[in-house]
Formats: C-alpha cells, structure tokens, sequence
C-alpha cells in the first residue's frame, strides 16, 4: 500500500510537467499570433502607396489632388495590374499607353479578378472587358467599366 502511493505521485507529476510543458510551449506561439495582428493592419496602408504617396510630389509637385496609383514597371505591356485601395485597375494596352478604369463589375460590382489575354475579367459570371476601353467583350456585364483619368507622372501612373 506504501508503495502504490508513491507512484501515483510519480505519474501525477509526469502529467502535471507534460500539461505544464504544453502550456509553456502554447505561450509564446500566443504571443506571437498577439504580435502579428498589429502587423496585419499595417497592410491597409499598402507598403505601395507608403512608397509612392512621399513622391507623388504632393507636397513638391504643387499638384495637391495627383494621387500615384502604381510604378509604370508593375503595369505590363498588353495587360494590366488590379489595384485593391483604391479600386481601380491600371492597363497598358500598347507600349507607353497607360489607362485605367474602376474595378467593379457593372455586372452585379464584383471586384475584377484578372488580366489576361487582353481581356480585364471579372470571375463572378464572366464578365470580360477591353484593356484599351474597358468595353463589354463578354457579358453578362450591361455597360463598359467606368473610364478613371490617369496621367503619367516620371515613373509612375497617377490619378489626373
Ligand atoms: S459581377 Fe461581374 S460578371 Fe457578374
């Protein structure tokens, strides 16, 4: 009987130092997830526009309302790129052309999800529109994407 007791002990404590362990190990992964979230706020004030707004010249340019959308080099020739904030997508459809069009879906407003093939599509119901004007090429979308006036300011494209 005196024996038995002191085993019991013996696998209490195992357990107790196993479950102690876990609970070490899982606190600092919780930190960690804590220290990220502040992190993935950051995004929301893309590390593009951070970049770019110090350059758009707002303050230099003497052109307050020019906003730098994108670098002409992230725009390819024949294609285009999809911005998330603001919702605009940037094309070039010949060397040197840069235009750009909101990037909601005159269909149902989806967000345009493509590029490709000198088409900007829209994979809700599959939509596509004309890189050069934004036309209806497939519908079911009623109307062309609404044009967004752009300029090209040095080595960026910027809303006019
Ligand atoms: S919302 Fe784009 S095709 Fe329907």
């Amino acid at each position: 009987m005196n024996e038995s007791s002191p085993t019991v002990g013996r696998r209490t404590v195992l357990r107790g130092a196993a479950i102690a362990g876990a609970a070490v190990a899982a606190g600092p992964v919780l930190a960690a997830c804590g220290s990220g979230e502040p992190t993935a706020a950051d995004p929301t004030s893309t590390p593009a526009d951070a970049d770019a707004t110090p350059s758009a010249g707002a303050s230099g340019g003497g052109g307050a309302s020019a906003v730098v959308l994108v670098a002409t080099a992230d725009v390819p020739e024949g294609g285009g790129i999809i911005l998330n904030e603001p919702q605009v997508v940037v094309t070039q459809p010949t060397a040197g052309e840069f235009v750009a069009f909101s990037s909601i879906c005159t269909h149902a407003g989806c967000p345009v999800a493509d590029v490709t093939n000198g088409t900007i599509d829209c994979t809700c119901h599959g939509s596509k529109y004309a890189i050069a004007d934004g036309s209806v090429v497939a519908g079911p979308a009623p109307s062309p994407l609404p044009p967004i006036e752009v300029t090209v300011d040095g080595d960026s494209v910027v809303r006019a």
